[in-house]
């Protein structure tokens, strides 16, 4: 499988290392005690980022930030989803104002997906995953790149914002961060730093920190945003912060992908359908006979079970520790593995899915 990593495709074995260097993204060291109580920033799944000191400052001091992020709304919501989904309803809880974009536009570019389906696949997919995982109307502004707001004073100043802003990108400039590029992604990658800019207008929010946390391929899009932000003289932004998480492995590894489907596990596959993806599909890190695999033991880092539960379904550390010890040490299989996170995920499921039930009833508090 060839590998590419760039923000409207990716496809592969994501090297992380190679990519923070590449763009000058700094670890995410020393957290508040408010970060490492959740699961995705202590064991690492939110990595790196770019000046995240200032929100933490913010945070500690429980003053006002925004936390912006968008999605692109192809295909089924899958666990892989939940990373982004669970770092919203996080700030959400430390206070922080949410601003959540629906990229149809972007994807009317890069995918040829019409307005209309995107907006069905967003309101029927997401918007209830994100009520199912807990996110709470108040505070949140969730819009569609394609109809910002009724209210035509907020319209006006983010479709007024992207016109601006074209002026302070150069083509050249286009080229070197993405590559081939025709007017249709210009025009997406200048509204996707509007989407992360305009909450700092004054008809929106005014002058407050921006955290804008993303999977590391959108990174291209924050290096452009930043630049523009900074020649931009009309209003006098905040620099924009950002954090980079982990990729989701797909069950085969690579990335989960919702084009793919025995790729992921969706967030309404039934427990047989999670059983049998698990078990016929979950690349192991187990040796290939029992035998060998007591002798030498098996490799977790590697194995798709094992990071699914280090990236969600064990929290508890002892037990992920624990673990994580048998499974190298080889006193624990690869089938022993699989049935103990087949039982985990369809625990959550459960609960999920009655949850989402209830969610249905939500969406409209959320569409102004
Ligand atoms: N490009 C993002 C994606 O492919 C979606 C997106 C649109 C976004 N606007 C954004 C992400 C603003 C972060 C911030 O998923």
């Amino acid at each position: 499988m060839t590998n590419k990593v760039t923000p409207w495709e990716v496809k592969g074995d994501v090297n992380y290392e190679k990519l923070v260097k590449e763009f000058g993204l700094l670890p995410i060291k020393d957290l508040p005690n408010v970060f490492r109580e959740n699961v995705l920033f202590r064991r690492k799944i939110v990595f790196a980022h770019r000046d995240i000191q200032k929100i933490m400052d913010t945070a500690k001091k429980k003053k006002k930030f925004v936390m912006m992020t968008g999605l692109m709304p192809t295909g089924k919501f899958h666990i892989g989803h939940m990373i982004l989904a669970q770092q919203f309803v996080f700030y959400q809880k430390l206070g922080a104002k949410i601003y959540i974009a629906v990229a149809d536009i972007e994807a009317y570019h890069a995918r040829g997906q019409s307005l209309g389906e995107s907006r069905k696949i967003a309101m029927e997919e997401y918007l209830p995953a994100y009520i199912a995982l807990g996110l709470k109307p108040k505070n949140v502004e969730f819009y569609f790149q394609s109809d910002r707001s009724k209210d035509s004073v907020k319209a006006n100043s983010y479709y007024r914002l992207q016109n601006l802003l074209a002026k302070h990108a150069t083509f050249n400039e286009f080229k070197a961060v993405y590559g081939e590029i025709g007017p249709g992604k210009m025009i997406a990658a200048l509204l996707q730093a509007v989407d992360m800019l305009h909450p700092q207008l004054s008809e929106f929010e005014g002058k407050y920190p921006v955290l804008v946390p993303v999977g590391i391929d959108q990174d291209p899009h924050i290096r452009l945003a930043r630049d523009i932000a900074n020649r931009y003289k009309l209003n006098d932004f905040t620099q924009l912060s950002s954090t980079y998480h982990l990729f989701l492995p797909g069950l085969r590894g690579g990335k989960m992908s919702a084009s793919e489907p025995n790729t992921f596990i969706a967030v309404t596959d039934s427990p047989e359908v999670v059983k049998k993806k698990i078990n016929k599909y979950a690349f192991s890190g187990g040796q290939p006979t029992l035998e060998e695999h007591r002798k030498k033991g098996g490799n977790p880092d590697v194995d798709v079970s094992f990071q699914y539960l280090k990236m969600f379904f064990e929290p508890d550390d002892k037990k992920l520790n624990d673990i994580e010890k048998k499974y190298k040490s080889g006193e624990m299989t690869t089938g022993e593995l699989k049935s103990f996170t087949i039982e985990k995920i369809n625990s959550f499921l459960k609960v999920y899915q009655k949850k989402k039930k209830l969610a249905e009833k939500e969406i409209d508090k959320f569409i102004k």
